[in-house]
């Protein structure tokens, strides 16, 4: 659904809320990375299960829910509203998305990998620090332009029919946004709120 009419020349998406939102909740995630990754930098790993927990959230709700409607429905859409998926923002996104599933294969790595702790921590640390600020940036880079843009340039037919299969993909996702959350959660109130 269309939340309001054009605007001037712009459509206000029901599509880009929603991905506005979920950048919210991924935001949070980061944050307990980043806790995490601190510590683990000088040589505490963090518990084997919240780290794996967490990671896979990353991979279930941030790579797997939100970067699938992104790269399946919004990009797309982009794409036939004129935007070109090679050398220009679309390009951009599409290569941070693939680093950022390289950075966090090579956390879940070094989280499973035989050695000694302390190495095992370092590796996790330097790879998940990195996964935080590259996954901050490019939500910047989403939220500022690359959707400014999106409304900007799909029309309010094609806006339509975007809200309409972002609300069937929600759908889909419920149980598992839900589920995903509530562990989000838990993981928040013993990592964040705990330091804050
Ligand atoms: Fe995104």
């Amino acid at each position: 659904m269309c939340l309001g009419g054009p605007v001037g020349q712009e459509v206000v998406l029901e599509a880009i809320r929603i991905l506005r939102e979920e950048h919210d909740v991924i935001l949070r995630a980061l944050d307990i990375l980043s806790v995490m990754a601190f510590a683990a930098d000088r040589g505490e790993l963090p518990r084997h299960q919240d780290a794996t927990e967490l990671l896979d959230f990353i991979r279930v709700y941030s790579d797997g829910a939100h970067h699938q409607k992104e790269e399946g429905m919004l990009f797309p859409a982009m794409e036939r509203a004129g935007l070109p998926r090679t050398g220009g923002p679309l390009a951009v996104m599409l290569a941070e998305h693939e680093e950022g599933r390289d950075l966090v294969s090579r956390a879940a790595a070094a989280l499973a990998a035989p050695g000694l702790p302390a190495d095992a921590a370092r590796a996790f640390g330097h790879t998940a620090g990195e996964f935080v600020g590259l996954m901050r940036h490019h939500i910047i880079k989403e939220n500022q332009v690359l959707f400014v843009i999106a409304e900007k340039r799909i029309g309010a037919e094609a806006a339509a029919e975007l809200d309409a299969a972002f609300a069937g993909a929600v759908a889909r996702e419920g149980k598992v946004r839900r589920l995903h959350v509530t562990n989000l959660e838990a993981l928040e109130a013993r990592y964040v709120k705990a330091v804050a």
